[in-house]
């Protein structure tokens, strides 16, 4: 793991490397104690005798017997401490931080008790040991972002619980880890970890609705997005669309990317993934509506103010 970012991440990868360490100086003893012997008791020219039998040495026993059951040993105590450490059982009053839901192929977030609800982009402030609950819409996922430690399943009708301590501003990007369908493989995570003050900054512009549409393309956009098929599956604060099959669009506009990291935010390309998704992301269960031209045009750019 390079460069851990999170207390569970640097726990984890300080064992990994104790792991390492020990494996490795086992070979390098297998490797000399082997090419010793080939050499000091190489069978001489023409020598056909057959070499001493020697049996019961008490001394070498013990050895080879108690340095490898030290070492279980050993490996025992410090992978149990560091799971311990890294998944305390929490207390069923601890409420979680966030949710988080797998859904094929993206990823809700939601903030309990916040009123924010957002997709892909995982905002969290640094310093603060958090819980992060797991659950799944559909199918098995698994949640892993490699700096910031272990991966955690989704399991449709379970909860998982996964802590994180992140130490480090910055962002950071993971996959699902879990073969879950046609496009696992555009299921990105990016988690945006932020200092407290920022992350509450984010939190709060997120729990309004986004400023109202300014121009007329963008209102017509606003109406078409309620009174057609879109309003049933996505829901936008402060509008009458309240859908949550799909993720909510309500700062659609204030994240860097859509799909889980396949497009940049742009009004050209939420055109294009309204107008044609199955050739964009092949297995989304995002249909095409077939609107005229002029409607993309208009939905699109209404929700590229969604800022
Ligand atoms: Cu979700 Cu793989």
């Amino acid at each position: 793991m390079e460069d851990p970012a999170s207390f569970q991440a640097d726990r984890i990868n300080r064992l990994f490397n104790h792991f390492n360490i020990a494996a490795g100086a086992m070979l390098l003893l297998v490797i000399v104690l082997t090419l010793w012997f080939v050499i000091r008791y190489r069978r001489p020219e023409g020598d056909d005798s057959e070499g001493s039998q020697n049996e019961g040495n008490r001394r070498l026993e013990i050895l080879m017997i108690g340095v490898p059951g030290l070492l279980l040993a050993w490996f025992f105590y410090e992978t149990f401490t560091v799971s311990a450490a890294v998944m305390p059982s929490a207390s069923p009053q601890r409420p979680p931080d966030v949710i988080i839901t797998g859904h094929q192929f993206w990823w809700e977030v939601d903030y309990p008790g916040k009123q924010v609800i957002t997709a892909n982009e995982v905002h969290l402030p640094v310093g603060r040991q958090l819980l992060m609950e797991m659950r799944s819409a559909d199918v098995i996922h698994d949640w892993w972002v490699p700096q910031l430690g272990n991966k955690m399943d989704l399991i449709p009708g379970n909860k998982n619980y996964l802590w994180l301590t992140i130490r480090k501003a910055g962002n950071y990007v993971g996959a699902c880890s879990e073969f879950c369908g046609a496009q696992h493989a555009w299921m990105r995570i990016r988690v945006i970890a932020q200092d407290p003050a920022d992350f509450n900054r984010w939190l709060d512009s997120n729990a309004t609705a986004a400023m109202p549409p300014g121009d007329d393309l963008a209102r017509e956009g606003k109406v078409l997005f309620e009174t057609r098929s879109c309003a049933g599956c996505h829901g936008i604060k402060g509008t009458s669309a309240i859908g949550t099959a799909g993720p909510d669009l309500t700062h659609v506009a204030s994240r860097g990317t859509l799909l889980t990291g396949m497009l940049a935010t742009n009004e050209q390309n939420l055109g294009d993934w309204i107008d044609h998704p199955q050739r964009i992301k092949e297995g989304a269960y995002m249909p095409a509506f077939r609107f005229p031209p002029d409607s993309v045009k208009a939905i699109a750019h209404y929700l590229a103010q969604l800022k």
